[in-house]
């Protein structure tokens, strides 16, 4: 299973005709000089907003912001990784794959993590058969028909059972001729503290594979079934092969749909992920037993633009809801809440009040920044005291929010609710209070950075508009995206800019960043070479800026166009704002030098906007 080389893989790039490849999808038909378009094959719609550039062998949806090249397009489509999308496509062009040839240490640690993977699919097949087959397992069998799960979802998920010996995983992995070794390597054998012998670490218990998104078992969550079996749920360690923050669970299943939706469902629980499937949610993925982590987020937000929260509404569920909001905020994914009645999960609310009521849950799901205002709102009181206290707690809300109509929104919520005038709620963003700035981290700060503007953006972005947290809280991504496309747009003057930029400090995005510093390296005029093709997130936005940039109504003249240099300073703008925000927040007297600074760009920034908008008047 070795790798292929970079040579085998730009031979297939060049080779596929992309317009050929994407038409056996969706038709296509000529838009420009050096573009196609047509319906898209990711989302459902009626008008085309799918746009193929056949040079670049690029594409990218306006509507739902699909984007990538001919891999990651095959990858999409046939739910095969990157390897198998280049194996696919060397097929289709008649290319032969020439192989890496690998160091024998790796090769011997993919042959032994092969093994492992096997190891533990013979197992999972074996537990399956268990809970179906055997006497023993008719109790779990009854159970889980009493929790409203059917056989059918059941098999999807590979549910099984784990037989109440101590030995059987043992004496059956021995006889397919796996070693103890590799058997405790698994996580699915422990030794004994006594005797040093080994033995199943899973017994009487109904097991829940946990799958990496190519649905291959890595580990298991296993329920207790009898009384007093603790504890509740029993999951394989971190080992070798299964890392518990890494995965979500079912996100194998829930990928093409949540995809398709653009919405993926967050559940606590194995059954409540099982349950969701069955009522026809078939986006709802879990966590495995753990508190969510960092890559769990980033997981999700490759699932999906938008990410709905369904977690208990518990204390334990809040503190990961937060979790995730402090984790989404530095990716462009926006987070959802779905109320769920106090006490009660996902399967719970399906099991008691069908599938309509949680329908019902998902479609008033409020943006997480709404649902803390709301809650901060309703958990005070009228006292002064109780009234600092929120405002404490606002302020903190307040911090993530960038101005926005949503902010507006919110501070008019605030000002109804606590008496306050507007001017006085908005002062919960503005720097006063000792509150902010605290817990900011380097360029994550949310301060009051740039002006509002959304000079042009907007009209390259069609679904730009929309009102949901993503692109409120992304507004100022849009600017950095839109300066970049600008700088494709125009190769040589973009080269200029990027010089005269500091990459550092105008990028906020960390993604957008690197994509700033590929460009800059010499790759304006074809942003897609010399990229890593594996790199999804690099190759999936640099594809959006090509696409982007071609809609750029500007021609390639001798002075650069007004409309870069505005985007240009806007982000120097934006950058100064928020190195003044915080030299405020820790009170250093650099202030009034940024301040200067600022007022001398701001003057060049209007003078810019005034030339842009001579420039597209005399265009049209
Ligand atoms: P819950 O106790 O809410 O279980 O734990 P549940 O999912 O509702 O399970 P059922 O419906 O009673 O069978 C939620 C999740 O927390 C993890 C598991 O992932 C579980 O699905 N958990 C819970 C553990 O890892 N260990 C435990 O002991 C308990
Ligand atoms: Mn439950």
């Amino acid at each position: 299973m070795a790798r292929y080389t970079p040579d085998s893989r730009d031979r297939v790039r060049d080779a596929i005709d992309f317009v050929e490849l994407v038409s056996t999808r969706t038709e296509l038909r000529r838009a420009g000089p050096r573009s196609y378009e047509g319906l898209c094959p990711f989302h459902d719609e009626r008008t085309p907003s799918f746009s193929v550039e056949p040079v670049e062998k690029v594409y990218y949806c306006f509507g739902c912001q699909a984007s990538g090249d001919v891999f990651t397009f095959v990858q999409e489509t046939e739910g095969v990784d990157f390897k198998g999308a280049l194996e696919l496509l060397a097929d289709r062009a008649g290319i032969e794959l020439q192989p890496e040839r690998e160091d024998p240490k790796e090769a011997e640690r993919r042959a032994r993590r092969e093994r492992l993977l096997e190891l533990l699919s013979r197992t999972a097949s074996y537990y399956e058969r268990y809970l179906w087959e055997s006497d023993e397992a008719a109790n779990a069998r009854s159970y889980l028909e009493g929790r409203g799960l059917g056989e059918e979802i059941l098999k999807e998920f590979r549910v099984g059972y784990a037989p109440s010996a101590w030995d059987r995983v043992l004496l059956a992995s021995r006889r397919g001729g796996f070693s103890e070794a590799e058997l405790y390597e698994t996580g699915l054998a422990q030794r004994s503290q006594e005797r040093g012998g080994l033995y199943d670490r899973f017994r009487s218990r109904i097991m829940f594979p946990l799958a990496d998104l190519r649905g291959r078992v890595l580990g298991f969550g296993a329920r207790a079934t009898g009384e007093g079996q603790k504890p509740k749920y029993l999951n394989t360690s971190d080992n070798d092969v299964y890392h518990k923050g890494r995965y979500v669970y079912g996100g194998n299943r829930a990928r093409a749909a949540a995809s398709k939706a653009g919405e993926v469902i967050l559940c606590e629980g194995y059954t409540d992920v099982i349950a969701m499937h069955q009522a026809g949610f078939h986006n709802a993925v879990g966590l495995m037993g753990t508190a969510l982590t960092d890559d769990q987020i980033g997981e999700l937000g490759r699932m999906a633009k938008r990410v709905l929260l369904a977690l208990d509404a518990d204390s334990a569920g809040q503190e990961a809801m937060l979790k995730a909001s402090k984790l989404a905020l530095r990716r462009e994914i926006d987070l959802c809440v779905v109320e769920m009645p106090l006490g009660a999960d996902p399967a719970e609310v399906l099991e008691g009040n069908g599938s309509e009521a949680m329908s019902a849950a998902v479609a008033a799901s409020v943006p997480f920044v709404r649902f803390r205002v709301e809650r901060v709102l309703a958990s005070g009181d009228d006292s002064s005291q109780g009234r600092d206290q929120m405002i404490a707690e606002l302020r903190e809300v307040f911090d993530q929010v960038p101005p926005s109509a949503m902010r507006m929104e919110l501070t008019r919520l605030v000002s109804g609710k606590l008496g306050l005038s507007e001017s006085l709620a908005e002062t919960l963003n503005s720097g006063g209070g000792q509150a902010q700035g605290r817990q900011r981290t380097g360029r994550e700060a949310h301060g009051p950075g740039g002006e509002p503007l959304r000079t042009a953006d907007g009209a390259g972005r069609a679904g730009g508009g929309g009102s949901r947290a993503s692109r409120v809280l992304s507004a100022r991504e849009d600017t950095e995206r839109a300066f970049l496309a600008l700088c494709i747009a125009t190769p040589a003057h973009g080269q200029r800019s990027l010089n005269e930029v500091d990459l550092d400090g105008v990028f906020t995005s960390e993604l957008l960043r690197r994509a700033a510093e590929h460009l800059k390296g010499g790759h304006l005029a074809e942003p897609l070479k010399g990229v890593d093709a594996e790199d999804r997130e690099l190759v999936g936005l640099l594809a959006e800026l090509t696409v982007e940039a071609g809609r750029w109504p500007v021609a390639e003249g001798t002075s650069r166009p007004a409309m870069l240099e505005v985007q240009q300073l806007q982000l120097q703008l934006a950058s100064i704002d928020r190195r003044i925000h915080a030299a405020r927040a820790q009170g250093i007297g650099e202030v009034s030098d940024l301040a200067r600074r600022r007022g001398e760009v701001k003057r060049d920034f209007d003078h810019a906007q005034e030339r842009a908008l001579a420039e597209s008047g005399s265009e049209v």
